[in-house]
This record gives structure tokens, sequence and C-alpha cells, in this order.
């Protein structure tokens, strides 16, 4: 459910034209719905409303600060990966006490501005990461809560770059190594053990991996009870998908009665880390076509958004449904939508069916509100897109567009040039 849709022929964000935002701001330029951001997030936590839970937005999805106060004023936390998404998160307002902070590589600053912050809890991925929390526990004369985050070795059927739960893959402890962990982190003064964690990867269509890895965690927790440990905690990370195409993704109530099947009697607060599922389709890019162009062999669209601005169709080869912002009559055609970046790699879409549109048109690249701008980048010296958040028949910009100023304001000429 997302409130893009057409009036008449016009594409409307809620009740404003997606055409006057474009004219207004300028393009590119992302939009998101409230109605569909808090909508979404409801009916995720309200899945789960019968259990003990916390629902913790995934940051790096769209980790814009009015995003991420709306999730706070939900009652929502966050999980973060950094010292930067914490930030975001202090300044949105987000309480210490809803805040999960997981990641491979937590450098010392970063673990120690977490300290400071007395965020809820660590999911730790590695025996050393341990030992270096209890370090920078101890000389911070702080006691951090810690889960183990465990890699349970299940396939999620998803893009391999964003598969995170498998042998192979950098993240969590085996199951194995778990036990072993806990042991070691049993004789650390300055660290609690309070829970386990798993994440297997994003864009999960089917609830049964999320159910393997379950299964394997929950008898991990029942061998750790065994050994006398405090599991207060259990986080079963993110990755439930969503329609971009063709795809049928369970719904949040799906997921829930699934996974909750598994956990009867279980004694642990839940924790979730969602990210696409909320905010994935209450974004969209709105580009202008710039020029179109026939070759012998293909047709183009070219638009004044790119692979900078959104490069999740070029780096997994991932599917945006492109729509016009105002509808016409022109046949459909099969075309590719390109950016302005020096790459061939610079696609929106390959091979797609569109009507040809005139120079001046724009054109939605739907879906996007899930690391679309997150990952956008300055490549070509291309200033990031603006953000504007609609709600109702109001919209107000949330992140302005990036001048070409901005680009170079941290660079320094040195003195000996
Ligand atoms: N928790 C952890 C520890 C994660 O690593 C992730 C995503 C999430 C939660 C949220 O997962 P979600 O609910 O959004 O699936 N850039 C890729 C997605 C990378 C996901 C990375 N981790 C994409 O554009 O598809």
């Amino acid at each position: 459910m997302h409130h893009f849709q057409y009036k008449e022929d016009e594409l409307y964000c809620e009740d404003v034209p997606v055409r006057l935002i474009a004219e207004k701001i300028g393009t590119p330029c992302y939009i998101y719905s409230l109605a569909t951001l808090s909508h979404h997030f409801m009916t995720f936590d309200s899945a789960f409303i019968n259990v003990s839970h916390l629902t913790c937005y995934s940051v790096k999805a769209n980790s814009n600060i009015a995003i991420l106060k709306l999730f706070g004023s939900m009652g929502g936390g966050v999980d973060i990966v950094s010292g930067g998404e914490l930030y975001r998160a202090r300044k949105a307002g987000i309480p210490p006490e809803r805040i999960v902070y997981s990641g491979v590589g937590k450098t010392v600053e970063e673990i120690d501005f977490a300290l400071r912050e007395k965020i809820l809890m660590f999911n730790i991925e590695s025996t050393q990461e341990l030992k270096q929390i209890n370090r920078r526990a101890e000389k911070t004369g702080t006691r951090p809560s810690v889960s183990l985050r465990v890699n349970p070795d299940i396939d999620p059927n998803t893009h391999p770059y964003i598969s995170t739960g498998m042998k192979r893959n950098k993240f969590g402890i085996s199951v194995d190594s778990a036990l072993q962990a806990y042991e070691e982190a049993k004789d650390l003064k300055n660290i609690d053990i309070v829970g386990l964690d798993c994440h297997i990867g994003s864009q999960l269509t089917d609830v049964t991996p999320f159910v393997d890895a379950l299964k394997r965690l929950r008898s991990l927790i029942d061998r750790l009870r065994q050994k006398g440990a405090c599991i207060k905690y259990l986080d079963l990370g993110g990755g439930l998908g969503i329609v971009y195409d063709q795809e049928s993704p369970p719904q949040p109530h799906e997921y829930a009665r699934a996974l909750l099947r598994e956990l009867e009697d279980i004694d642990c607060t839940l924790i979730f880390e969602p990210g696409r599922v909320i905010v994935g389709n209450a974004g969209l890019l709105v580009t202008k076509v710039l020029y179109t162009k026939r070759t012998q062999a293909k047709n183009f669209i070219i638009t004044d958004g790119a692979m900078n601005d959104l490069i999740r169709p070029s780096l997994y080869g991932s599917y945006h449904h492109i729509q016009p912002v105002v509808r016409s009559l022109k046949e459909t055609e099969i075309v590719d939508v390109v950016g302005p970046i020096c790459e061939s790699g610079d696609f929106l879409a390959r091979d797609r069916g569109l009507p040809m549109p005139e120079s001046g048109d724009y054109l939605a690249v739907m879906s996007a509100g899930a690391y679309g701008f997150t990952m956008s980048s300055n490549y070509n010296s291309r200033p990031r897109a603006p953000e504007v958040l609609v709600k109702g028949g109001q919209f107000s910009v949330i992140r302005e567009r990036e001048t070409w100023e901005d680009l170079v304001r941290p660079e320094i000429i040195p003195d000996f040039l």
C-alpha cells in the first residue's frame, strides 16, 4: 500500500502533484509520503503487538533525520551501524535505550561514542570485538549490554551482495563459536551478554529462511541458558522484502505469524531491524528527460537522474518501475533509461517498455525510498539530490540540494602548489 496514485493522468504523492514538486524544487529529487511511511511502520510494529518487542528501524535504508524523528515519535528505536548513524539518531531525538548497534568493524571512536550515549546494546560480530568493547568499557567506567550476532548459515535466496547469514559471509559468529564466545565473554568483567542477534539478508521474499534461522537461534538460546546465560533479548534483524516488480513477499502479519509460531515461551524481548519494508515503497525519485536518442541498436531516454542518485540498478541489476509523471497516449517502445554519467553502467532501466517521452517531461522512478538517497554519491561531481516529505496537501524540503560550492568546500589546495 502506498500513496502514489494517478488522479486523471497526473501522478500524485498523497494530495500533491509530483509535477508541482519537480517544478518548484527541481530534479532529480527524492519524494517521500509521510502517510505511507507511518502506515508501513505501524503495520510492521503492530504485527508484534501481542509480544514484548522493539522495532528498531534500520537507519541505513533511509537516514534523513526527519524520517528518524517520525519513527521515534511512533515509539520506534533504531538499528545503527556507524558513529554517523548514531549521531543522526540522537539528533533526531531517538532515546538511547532504543538504539542497537550492529556491524563487523566498529572503531574505538565509535564504540566510545556509543558507550557515552548508553545505547541499549551492541550486537558484536567477533571475539576480538567483544574484548575491545570490554576494554573500552573498563576505560570509560561503563558496563554495556552485548548480544552475540550469530551467523546461522542459511541461504536467504537473495542477491549475493545482500545475503549476510551464510558461512562465507563476513558477518557474525557461527553457532558453534557462539558457545565458545559466550564462555570467553563470561570472564570479561565489564560487559553483560544479554541476547542473541542475527540478520541473514535483505529483500527476502519467503519466510522459510527466517524461520530456519530462528530455529537455529532458538536451540542456541536453550544451550546458552543451560550454561547459565541470562538471554533477555532476541534480535531477528531485518530483511523482509517488498514488491519492486512481480515479487510476492510475505506481509508483515504473515512474517510475524510464522516467527511467533516458533517463539512460544521464549521469554525474550524481541527486536526487529526492518529497513526496506518500511521506507522502500514510500519514496520515489523524480527525474527530468533531457534528451531522447535513437540508435541502430537502442532507444535511449537520457534523464538528469543517474547512477550517482540511485545506484541499485547498476550495482545489483535491480528493477525499479518507471512511470511518466503525466500520462499520455504515446505508444510504448522498448527503451534504456540512462543518466548523464560517463559509464555504460549508468542506467536506471534497461530494455523497458515505456511511452517515448519528450525532452522536459518528468519520469518517476518508483520504490526508491530505501537505499536510494543513502547510497547516492557525488560521482562526476554531481551534487546530491534534495529530499522532500509530503504530508497530505503540503510538502517540505527535508534535505536541500547540494550546490557546486558544497562539492569543493572540504577540499584544500596546499600552499606548496
Ligand atoms: N540489520 C542489519 C544488521 C543489516 O545489515 C540490514 C541491512 C538491516 C538490518 C536492514 O535490512 P532490510 O530490512 O532493509 O532488508 N543496499 C542494498 C541493501 C543492503 C542491506 C544491508 N543490510 C539494496 O539496495 O538492496
